[in-house]
């Protein structure tokens, strides 16, 4: 092991995120009482330029007076690059008390963006005398943003998630997307003929994969979680399913809800199985008992079992037990 040590960011269920549009107050006492783990409030790119100081009083009024029980609240604010920005750090941190959670920068495409909200911020809680440190989520979702996520995931102790906003980074790098989030049929692999057969087989690709990898490293690297993005069908929930699936398996342990049929989508995806618990548990039993006996090596049917599978079983153990108790 490395002599640096990867403080792990404040232990959250982050397995679904619901994006809620600040401009749409009907909406916010449906996404309290939903089974999302995480609700963004969103001032930024779900809401029109007209409709910018409105939904700024509309989370305020949410922030303060609905019941958002054990949900993790956060408030996407605007881009560094607008105007709205500062005003949506300072009004809703000065008139809100300490129930928001976490704050999500869009589009953010330096260390120095976050220096610049973290100082904001930082100025706003003292001033407030908040004793609750508001938690950053980054999206990244320009090429700017990723080609700088390693300096962006280590710029604050604010820190605590990573995002890929597949929209905006789509459009960023000029790739030739269908539809948000999912795959496109150009991008694939034509197999060779063989000597048997003159067959050949097109599979598709997975498009984001270079982005979405490349992003789980930075985080991971620095103790954020990463998260997936949006899904833009939702009509189509194999669909989402499926990307869902390939991001996590690559790492990711959550994915954007835009849409509340997307919210138990994604928190099946990234719940741990029940096969997968109980075979956690085996393992910290069988550690437990190697320990008790002075055993060096620890065993579980017939093979020895690594620190790797045993700190996997830990967090999923851990995992589990956060589920149980969100439910
Ligand atoms: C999210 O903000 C995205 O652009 O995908
Ligand atoms: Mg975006």
């Amino acid at each position: 092991m490395s002599f640096t040590i990867v403080e792990p960011a404040p232990a959250r269920l982050n397995r679904s995120e619901l994006a809620v549009p600040g401009s749409n107050p009907k909406l916010f006492e449906k996404a309290a009482g939903s089974d999302a783990d995480v609700v963004f409030l969103d001032l930024e790119d779900a809401v029109a330029p007209d409709e910018k100081e409105q939904a700024r009083k509309n989370v305020i009024e949410a922030i303060n007076d609905i019941d958002w029980g054990s949900k993790t609240l956060s408030l996407r604010i605007n881009g560094l690059d607008t105007h709205y920005m500062y005003r949506d750090v300072v009004d809703v941190i000065e008139q809100t008390g300490d129930r928001l959670d976490l704050m999500m920068v869009p589009k953010v495409g330096t260390a120095a963006d976050v220096y610049a909200v973290d100082m904001l911020v930082t100025q706003c809680e003292d001033a407030k005398g908040r004793t609750k440190r508001i938690g950053f989520e980054h999206i990244i979702e320009t090429a700017l943003g990723m080609a700088n996520v390693d300096d962006i995931a280590a710029a604050s102790k604010r820190n605590e998630s990573l995002h890929f906003g597949v929209a905006d980074y789509a459009a960023s790098t000029k790739a030739r997307t269908t539809v948000i989030g999912g795959p496109n049929s150009l991008y694939g692999v034509l197999t060779d003929k063989s000597e048997a057969s003159d067959q050949r087989d097109y599979h598709w690709g997975d498009m984001w994969h270079y982005a979405i990898a490349r992003m789980v490293v930075s985080a991971r690297a620095n103790g954020l979680r990463p998260i997936d993005g949006p899904f833009g069908d939702f009509k189509d929930p194999d669909g989402f399913r499926a990307q869902a699936n390939r991001a996590a398996v690559l790492g990711c342990e959550g994915k954007w809800a835009i849409h509340p049929s997307q919210i138990d989508l994604a928190n099946e995806v990234n719940s741990p199985s029940e096969a997968e618990i109980t075979k956690a548990k085996r393992i910290l039993e069988a550690m437990d008992k190697a320990k008790k006996e002075g055993l060096g090596a620890v065993q579980l049917d017939g093979r020895l079992i690594d620190i790797a599978s045993i700190k996997q079983a830990e967090v999923m153990v851990q995992k589990a037990a956060q589920i149980a108790a969100a439910d």
